[in-house]
């Protein structure tokens, strides 16, 4: 993980750097630092904590500078201190350098140097690669460009790198291999960063790295794009940005969590927008359609995923086997990859990830795909690498997603499979014309049901403040809402620092019921539709053990509303889009849980957004 942004031009850098790495921090926030040279000398702060503390500690102390490298960091190698974060300087003091990922072979490396006497001050795999490109140069008598190249063919690993020369503070050499990397051009200007959101306000031409290649940025030069293992000169692809600066602006709200739960209705509408065309009785979704064959006939649908992501592929499951027909495996992408498992060239697998970076999942869509896999990617981020590694696919258009806590990506991930679902469906002939119909009403109808239920959070915020102090949660869910169940879990966990579990329903009895008592609040999630009976039975069992019951039910729900302590009411809608409602009150919960204890909820302990480690 760990952010990275570079500048190089004729503004000062150290603003542009400090914005960029604000804008990062959701990669990580263990530690950063900026690097700048001055005078001829290089000015480098770093500390442990946010990039706040950062600004701190500079307290205006630097020089103005035309060149600069800053670095947030998600800890790997070594505790996060001052000593451990980036940017690293060479023992000579000749290169500085930043680096999010991780390099695999650092120890056999560092043996190397240190028994030819160079000295280390950090725990960091990064400080080695430093020193390891400084050695090739010096001994060698090479060039930078050259150093790092011959460096990264010796070293094993992932990684997104900027370094300079401090004595030549007028080019950056730039590297690429499994993290993210893209270099903004402006005029005579350039920028480098893990993401976009760093530049957009001075340039939307960049040029997105790929695996394996380098770049020299130098001033009044164009950039030049090199491939690592065999040096040649490649002609990259220059990209013009989309995205808006708006986007990834709090825009009022006190947190961007929040503003992304509100953005929801807007982000679902963006993504079933020109793909699902109710009235006509169409979905169009060209980028999968392509492979249609290879959908309708499948004989089994792997989905991957990790975290929020991995329950959308949860709620697909039940798409996919109750409307196709199609018996759907859910796979952690980190097991997935490493237990051998069986895969054919008949075989249908679907990625799912916001960042379209997460390394477990890139790694196992590889593999799947070296055994004859076909692959459909189901990512936000435009341009990310899993979603180049698909063979088709097809974006979710959530927009940037900057909370730390997945909320609108889950949602339209969970669109976008509907409306593949119902589609592979249809042409398998498996839908009455009527029910197909409905179906796309119905999904069509969601996102503005979700702005009525979001015109008020007062009960989830009274409800939050009822339990704000309870260590422990317990989610129920059956069928459909099984998965949101765990998903409501996960966000608590991750934003309020409660432990929470979520659970079927019904599997409540082979275990978590020893837990109930009077301090134990369970959200049990119970619209009208699916089994509601058997739901009813499940929150009698906990209220005769006097657990307090929380029930996200439809709107008018008598018969729940009676035995519960709390209910939160949703609009109604189909089973099969039921996920897409009764996700929402669980996110407000956990959102106004966390705020009431304090928590840092767009920045919560210990994660990060993008996990770019395996
Ligand atoms: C991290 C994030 C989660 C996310 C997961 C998978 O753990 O904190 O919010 O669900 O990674 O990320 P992806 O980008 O692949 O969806």
């Amino acid at each position: 993980m760990c952010g990275i942004v570079g500048y190089l031009g004729f503004r000062n850098a150290e603003p542009i750097i400090i914005k960029g790495l604000r804008r990062l921090e959701y990669r990580g926030y263990d530690s950063s630092g900026i690097a700048t040279v001055a005078n001829g000398g290089l000015q480098v702060v770093k500390c442990q904590g946010k990039v706040q503390d950062l600004v701190d500690k500079i307290d205006g102390s630097l020089a103005e500078s035309g060149i600069g490298i800053g670095h947030t960091r998600w800890a790997t190698h070594g505790v996060p201190n001052d000593v451990n974060a980036h940017p690293h300087v060479s023992a000579s003091g000749k290169l500085v350098l930043i680096h999010n990922g991780i390099i695999e072979n650092y120890a056999s490396i560092k043996e190397a140097l240190q028994s030819r006497g160079v000295e280390f001050k950090s725990d960091t795999d990064t400080e080695v690669l430093v020193n390891l490109i400084d050695d090739i140069r010096t001994v060698e008598g090479v060039n930078l460009a050259k150093a790092v190249r011959m460096a990264l063919n010796q070293v094993i690993g992932a990684y997104a790198i900027c370094v300079y020369e401090i004595d030549n503070p007028t080019k950056i050499v730039v590297a690429k291999k499994g993290s993210p990397l893209v270099v903004g051009i402006g005029e005579n200007e350039f920028f480098i960063a893990s993401d976009a959101t760093p530049f957009l306000e001075y340039t939307k031409t960049a040029i997105y790295l790929e695996d394996d290649e380098m770049a020299v940025v130098e001033l009044g030069e164009e950039v030049k794009v090199r491939s690592i293992p065999n040096n040649k000169a490649i002609n990259p692809y220059v990209h013009q940005l989309q995205m808006d600066i708006e986007a990834i602006e709090k825009g009022g709200y006190d947190h961007f969590m929040l503003k992304e739960i509100y953005e929801q209705p807007k982000s679902l509408r963006d993504a079933l927008r020109g793909r699902l065309l109710a009235d006509q009785g169409i979905i169009k979704m060209s980028g999968i359609f392509e492979y249609r064959e290879k959908l309708v006939n499948a004989d089994r649908i792997l989905i991957i995923g990790c975290g929020t992501s991995w329950h959308a592929g949860l709620v697909a499951e039940y798409l996919f086997e109750d409307l196709a027909r199609i018996p759907v495996e859910v796979e952690y992408a980190s097991e997935f990859r490493y237990r051998n498992p069986v895969i054919t060239e008949k075989d249908v697998v679907i990625a799912i990830s916001q960042s379209g970076e997460t390394a477990d999942t890139l790694a196992a869509i590889k593999l799947a795909k070296e055994r004859g896999a076909t692959i459909f990617g189901v990512c936000n981020v435009v341009g990310s690498s899993i979603a180049r590694e698909s063979d088709a696919g097809a974006y979710t258009h959530a927009g940037p997603e900057i909370g730390v806590a997945s909320t609108k990506a889950f949602t339209t991930q969970v669109a976008v499979l509907s409306l593949m679902a119902i589609q592979i469906a249809y042409e398998k002939g498996l839908l009455k014309e009527s029910y197909y119909y409905q179906l796309l009403a119905e999904l069509d109808a969601v996102p503005d049901k979700i702005e009525k239920m979001l015109e008020s959070d007062s009960k989830a915020k009274y409800i939050s403040s009822l339990f704000k102090d309870a260590p422990n949660f317990l989610y129920l869910g059956r069928g459909f809402n099984f998965p949101v169940a765990l998903e409501g879990a996960l966000k608590l966990k991750e934003i309020s620092y409660i432990h929470a579990e979520g659970y079927p329903a019904a599997e409540m009895k082979h275990g978590p019921i020893a837990l109930i008592d009077e301090n134990m609040p369970v959200v049990v999630i119970a619209p009208k539709s699916g089994q509601y009976e058997k739901i009813v039975s499940n929150i009698q069992e906990v209220k005769a053990r006097n657990g307090k019951v929380i029930a996200v039910v439809s709107k008018g729900d008598k018969e729940i509303a009676a035995m519960a302590d709390h209910v939160i009411e949703i609009e109604e809608s189909m089973e099969v889009f039921s996920p897409l409602l009764t996700t929402i009150p669980l996110q407000l919960l956990s959102y106004h849980i966390a705020v009431m204890r304090e928590c840092n909820v767009d920045q919560p302990r210990n994660l990060a957004k993008s996990v770019t480690v395996e």
